[in-house]
């Protein structure tokens, strides 16, 4: 895993849009995997800017994101649909047609999460995606459990995530207790990952995910394991590694 150290968001946010567009300036019919939650909204920001500045072109980008709340429609204003559309989609020339988010509507999970994986199958495979990282190592929505999930899922949101992603909510019963994410598998399949991670509150997440076992009690650990992961992190995201 390669890390990249930087010192505040600012830096965090500019270093990831600038990966993010060297993918797309190198093949600019590319596919990104894309996340959610409140570290990438300054990476987004970011690449409206440098589109703005007529330096990348999304006119051919296909995107794929990794997870959806199940039961939230797409106008619901905390639906990861409507958070792409605000933060990044609704800003710059991508061909709508060509974003997939999973389909928090569809009741059913079984067929949810096979209609998604073969979206992503129809895609060809993702060529960089985009990951946060939760405060028990989730990534995407992958809950710490037993064994590495393979394909898109349907999980049950840890008691720590509800609390966590409460404070998008008006209440804590307005979270939904489950969604759809791809998979520990899927995930792992990306030609390559960055992640980002800032903010003290992460430190010992970090510290588990740097320096720690692989295991699927921490999901991001697996990481390790792939060819071509890169982690921006600010100084207070690493100050609990001993590579400080
Ligand atoms: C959410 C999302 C993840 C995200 C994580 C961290 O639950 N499903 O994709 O990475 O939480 O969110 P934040 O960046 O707000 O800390």
């Amino acid at each position: 895993m390669k890390i990249i150290k930087v010192k505040n968001y600012d830096e965090l946010s500019k270093k990831a849009a600038n990966i993010i567009a060297s993918q797309i300036i190198s093949n600019n019919s590319c596919t990104l995997g894309l996340a959610t939650g409140s570290t990438p909204i300054g990476t987004y920001k970011e690449l409206v800017k440098l589109y703005n500045e007529n330096i990348i072109d999304f006119s051919n980008v296909k995107t794929a994101n990794l997870d959806e709340y199940k039961g939230l429609t797409k106008d619901n204003d905390q639906s990861y649909y409507y958070f792409m559309h605000q933060n990044l989609f609704n800003h710059v020339n991508i061909n709508k047609n060509n974003t997939y988010i999973p389909d928090g509507t569809i009741e059913n999970p079984d067929t949810a999460c096979k209609s998604y994986e073969e979206i992503l199958k129809k895609l060809g495979g993702v060529d960089l995606q985009l990951l946060g990282l939760g405060h028990n190592g989730h990534i995407g929505f992958n809950e710490p459990r037993d064994t590495f999930s393979l394909e898109t899922n349907c999980v049950e949101l840890a008691e720590s995530t509800i609390k966590a992603n409460a404070r998008f909510f008006e209440s804590i019963d307005d979270v939904p207790t489950k969604a759809y994410t791809m998979g520990i598998g899927t995930i792992m399949k990306a030609k390559k990952i960055l992640i980002i991670v800032n903010g003290i509150d992460k430190a010992d997440i970090v510290q588990k995910l740097v320096e720690g076992v692989v295991t699927p009690n921490v999901p991001a650990s697996v990481l390790k394991f792939h060819q071509d992961v890169t982690l921006i992190a600010d100084e207070e995201a690493l100050s609990k590694c001993t590579l400080n």
